[in-house]
């Protein structure tokens, strides 16, 4: 990645198109195109490269890593209910061998048990929770804290 221009895949998975209205106590009330917004601008002062992407469907998503796998230097990926158990998105990640930085809205270390599992996290550089949309901006500095680091 290092000296290189930062092209980021960002993914949300299953029902975060619904941020803002589902669970607002849980996952905020700003609405997913609002944190794309932010994402987006985000990333034009950041003079990163973004794509982004919300699917309710897994092969969808697996689709769109796959395809960017020339084109991205990294990943973002808020997977939903599918980081507790998608094999298959794991390996979809794994398998295009990019940097992946995992996204929760909601802190979900303080939420069910079921929640603090991730089938995902083994895989990545690192986790951002619980800072609502503002952790796919985190996310991106990290990266670009990351490209300078990288001999
Ligand atoms: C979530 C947490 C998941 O457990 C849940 O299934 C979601 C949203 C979050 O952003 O906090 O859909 O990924």
């Amino acid at each position: 990645m290092a000296n290189s221009k930062l092209n980021v895949l960002v993914l949300h998975g299953p029902n975060l198109n619904l941020t803002g209205f589902r669970e607002p106590d849980v996952y905020g009330k700003k609405p997913l195109e609002e944190i794309d917004k932010d994402i987006s601008t985000a990333a034009a002062s950041l003079g990163v490269d973004v794509r982004i992407l919300q699917s309710n469907s897994e092969g969808v998503l697996i689709d769109t890593i796959q395809e960017h796998r020339r084109w991205a230097s990294a990943i973002v990926i808020n997977p939903g209910g599918l980081t507790h158990y998608s094999i298959a998105l794991r390996d979809a990640l794994v398998s295009v061998r990019l940097p992946v930085v995992e996204v929760h809205l909601s802190n979900v270390h303080a939420r069910e048990e079921f929640r603090r599992t991730s089938v995902i996290s083994p895989i990545t550089i690192g986790q951002v929770v619980g800072f609502g949309g503002y952790g796919y901006v985190m996310a991106l500095n990290a990266l670009l804290n990351l490209d300078k680091e990288v001999v």
